[in-house]
């Protein structure tokens, strides 16, 4: 699939709930599958990345049944997850993957998880490394990656670990772990990653200890989770409207907890006209309402590091917003983009200037020079957040432009181009017949 966007005349007006927090989806349903009796989830993501764990899950034993916007899980109980009969595909997603190996490599049964090219070439050392510690057994490639091949073992020991990376998936990996092993389990990170497994954890009636630690053998029991709308992919909305003028949007019921709030920061110093208001807690997840309309005046910035793990995936979107600002805007600290869905800084450096935008790649960061932006053809490199953040560019361009690699927009936000063309936006979707799809008559 290939997004095509033409230059915007019109404002983007309107307003809306953004899709469900992907991170927060993976959670529900993974801690409804252990826990006894029946979860409702409200609000889950519908997407490829979601849509993984939840059959994995289901391989697992979980009953999992969609009733209108509400999710229901039965869930397996103590020692009740059964040994899946096929290798668990995990798709697109990495923290499907990694909070799913946390579990997995406490039972009592084998198994296999593996992905998609992109997730294969994504690093599984940091999580294989202290399951290992724990007494896990798992067998990577020779690379350190996926497939992951699990030799279950019931009697891991609980262990005290200091993350090397400001990683949720890891932290959140060891959690799980840590709920089967012996002792206790507790976890330190360098900086403050997501903290959405913490505050579910006591949802489903396991109860965290200061400063970051959970009990082996504890108890899960079914709870009702409230997911709000994922503030990752509210990001594309906050940055078009920033930047397109005349534009005012409402988006809803947006995720804006302090460990994932770093986009509102970011753009507030960059001088984006952004209003929260209607702050309420979803469960333990802090919502509010966000109004966004066109602030002339965007300058770039130097992002402090030490807010980069709560920005982490809303780099290329900002990137975006940087593009068409006044002067430079540093990026530093942002190392981990490299090992993502893709290279989102070699990605987002090389499309930025094909479209002439001057973008210095480093090691760690990336230095953008605002300025015009043309028109032409960019590589979403299969990785969504770099194609939807490329489609919010093309509205500001001088000219259309084509990203091609687009389809993995499902991965995280399949109504996208809805949303975008529902509030003004200028986009085609154009499918791309593949020739091995043209002979089977697809
Ligand atoms: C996630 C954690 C982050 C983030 C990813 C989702 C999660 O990854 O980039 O999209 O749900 O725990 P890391 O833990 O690798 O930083």
């Amino acid at each position: 699939m290939n997004l095509i966007t033409a230059p915007l005349a019109n404002p983007l007006r309107g307003e809306f709930v953004p899709p469900g927090d992907k991170s927060i989806s993976h959670r529900a349903l993974i801690l409804a599958s252990l826990a006894c009796g029946e979860s409702a989830i409200d609000g889950l993501l519908e997407a490829e990345d979601v849509k993984a764990t939840a059959n994995a899950c289901r391989q697992l034993g979980a009953e999992i049944c969609t009733d209108g916007a509400i999710t229901r899980v039965r869930g397996t109980g103590d020692k009740g997850l059964k040994a899946p009969g096929q290798v668990l595909d995990m798709g697109n997603s990495g923290t499907a993957m990694r909070l799913l190996a946390g579990v997995l490599a406490a039972q009592g049964f084998n198994s296999e998880l593996t992905g998609d090219d992109s997730l294969r070439r994504r690093p599984m050392r940091r999580i294989v490394e202290p399951l290992s510690r724990m007494g896990a057994t798992i067998e990577t490639t020779a690379a350190g990656t996926a497939p992951l091949r699990i030799r279950g073992n019931p009697a891991l020991q609980g262990i005290d670990y200091h993350l090397p990376v400001a990683s949720a998936q890891i932290k959140s990996c060891l959690l799980l772990s840590g709920l089967f092993a012996s002792g206790s389990t507790c976890v330190s990170e360098p900086q403050k990653s997501r903290d959405h497994t913490e505050r579910m954890l006591p949802l489903f009636g396991v109860p965290l200890q200061p400063p970051c630690c959970v009990q082996g053998g504890s108890h899960l029991t079914a709870a009702h989770v409230q997911v709000p709308a994922d503030v990752s992919s509210a990001a594309f909305f906050l940055v078009a409207a920033a930047m397109v003028p005349g534009s005012d949007l409402l988006l809803r019921d947006v995720g804006i907890n302090a460990s994932r709030d770093g986009i509102i920061r970011v753009m507030q110093a960059m001088g984006a006209d952004l209003d929260i208001h209607e702050r309420r807690m979803f469960g333990e997840e802090p919502v509010a309402n966000i109004r966004v309309r066109y602030a002339p005046g965007i300058r770039g910035i130097d992002i402090p590091e030490s807010w980069v793990p709560s920005l982490i995936d809303e780099l290329p979107a900002i990137m975006v917003l940087a593009a068409v600002s006044s002067g430079i805007t540093r990026i530093r600290g942002a190392a981990e983009l490299r090992v993502k869905e893709s290279d989102r800084l070699a990605v987002m450096a090389q499309g930025l200037e094909t479209l002439g935008v001057r973008a210095k790649e480093l090691d760690d960061g990336i230095d953008i020079v605002g300025g015009p932006v043309q028109g032409g053809e960019v590589d979403g490199a299969g990785d969504h957040r770099c194609a939807m953040s490329f489609c919010i560019l093309g509205q500001v361009a001088r000219s259309p432009l084509a990203v091609h690699g687009a389809s993995h927009v499902n991965t995280s936000y399949p109504t996208f181009p809805d949303h975008l063309l529902a509030v003004g936006g200028n986009l085609r979707v154009q499918s791309v017949v593949t020739p091995a799809a043209h002979a089977d008559g697809r």
